[in-house]
């Protein structure tokens, strides 16, 4: 049997308090199933910027690529300026891995608050793959006649054909795997970003070939907004750049439940991926036992289910399930209502116990 190598970057603010609920959750599963693994902790974050002045040391990249996967709770520190940490460790091991999609599940529970009225757990069940390495977020760009009146501010909004085809391709085969309603929505700006977006246009249609069974959807990024909240039921595997794929994922937070349940997978399916809570590092609550874990233990679901422990995820996501059904957690907001250890015990509990073994 194989002992996985995961790494593990707590990082700032809430993010160690959560992770430590997620790495509980995970070892009470793997305990009932058997699945090994080994942790090796990484201090990356703001603390250690501030120290050092490094976002992300020599060689981490390297030393990350040796590891089977990435399990992170959140970056971002108030002393250090926005952007720093953003681009020089978040984006960095993004890019730097080369993990190109962004996934995002969108799936409100059973128990689980909506705002979204009329709405429940069989109409929000969806999927956001979101490209991670390219768009606005690569970072090119530039400043003329910085600070005079004259200035002019660019940045370059860049997509590669061999980026949006890979993507798109990855979203095609996970609408074929999940087989619900068998829909590919292709997110987009075209009519405006008449260059970027046409590529996208393209090489949905063309990839979209090799997939007579999966049936090719349409929406502009402003009309997604707009059908999230008033038919989500639509949807079934949205693919989109990064820049919309970012937004429109908070929105997707929000209509299940809040982002104390939303998580997130950064793919390299030929590399190592890395799993995080999309939430950020919430400085006011850290400390305090405060922070809702729930969406940094569903990463660490995630990150089971990618490692290909089937059981050791399903075990997961039934004690998520069966703790959120049972409506013990108030909400699902930032903070849950109930001390971050204490939703950690009880997800930890079900995810250990018997009735949980799945076929
Ligand atoms: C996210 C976050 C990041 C992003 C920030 C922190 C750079 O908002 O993971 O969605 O924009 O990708
Ligand atoms: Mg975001």
């Amino acid at each position: 049997m194989k002992t996985y190598k995961i790494a593990v970057i707590p990082g700032d603010g809430i993010g160690p308090e959560v992770v430590a609920e997620g790495l509980k959750v995970l070892q009470a599963a793997a305990a009932a199933t058997g699945m090994k693994y080994e942790l090796v902790n990484f201090d990356f974050g703001g603390e250690r910027y501030l120290r050092t002045g490094e976002a992300l040391p020599p060689g981490a990249l390297d030393e990350l690529r040796g590891f089977d996967a990435i399990y992170l709770g959140a970056v971002g520190h108030p002393e250090v300026k926005a952007g720093i940490l953003e681009q020089g460790l978040l984006l960095a091991l993004r890019f730097g891995l080369d993990q190109y999609i962004n996934l995002r599940p969108i799936k409100l529970y059973a128990g689980v608050w909506t705002p979204v009225k009329d709405k429940g757990p069989a109409d929000i069940d969806f999927v956001v793959v979101r490209e991670n390495t390219e768009c606005l977020y690569i970072g090119s760009g530039g400043f003329v006649h910085k600070g005079t009146p004259d200035e002019v501010a660019v940045q370059e909004m860049v997509y590669t054909r061999k980026g949006t085809e890979r993507c798109i391709r990855f979203a095609y085969e996970l609408t074929r795997k999940r087989n619900r309603g068998r829909k590919l929505t292709l997110c987009d700006k075209s009519n405006v970003l008449t260059y970027g977006h046409d590529l996208w246009q393209r090489v949905f249609r063309e990839v979209g070939a090799d997939y007579p069974d999966i049936e090719q959807d349409h929406a502009y990024v402003d009309a997604t907004c707009m059908w999230m909240v008033k038919n989500p039921e639509w949807f079934d595997v949205i693919v989109t750049c990064n820049m919309f794929g970012d937004i429109i994922t908070d929105l997707g937070a929000m209509i299940q439940g809040g982002m104390g349940i939303a998580a997130s997978g950064n793919l390299n399916p030929e590399g190592v991926s890395m799993f995080e809570p999309i939430h950020g590092s919430a400085p006011k609550y850290a400390g305090q036992n405060k922070a809702n874990p729930l969406a940094a233990i569903s990463a660490a679901q995630m990150m089971a289910e990618h490692l290909g422990e089937a059981e050791t995820a399903q075990r997961m996501e039934r004690a998520i399930q069966s703790v959120l059904a049972g409506g013990k957690i108030p909400t699902m907001s930032a903070t849950g209502g109930l001390p971050t250890s204490e939703i950690g015990d009880l997800v930890a509990a079900a995810a250990s116990g018997g009735n949980t073994v799945g076929g």
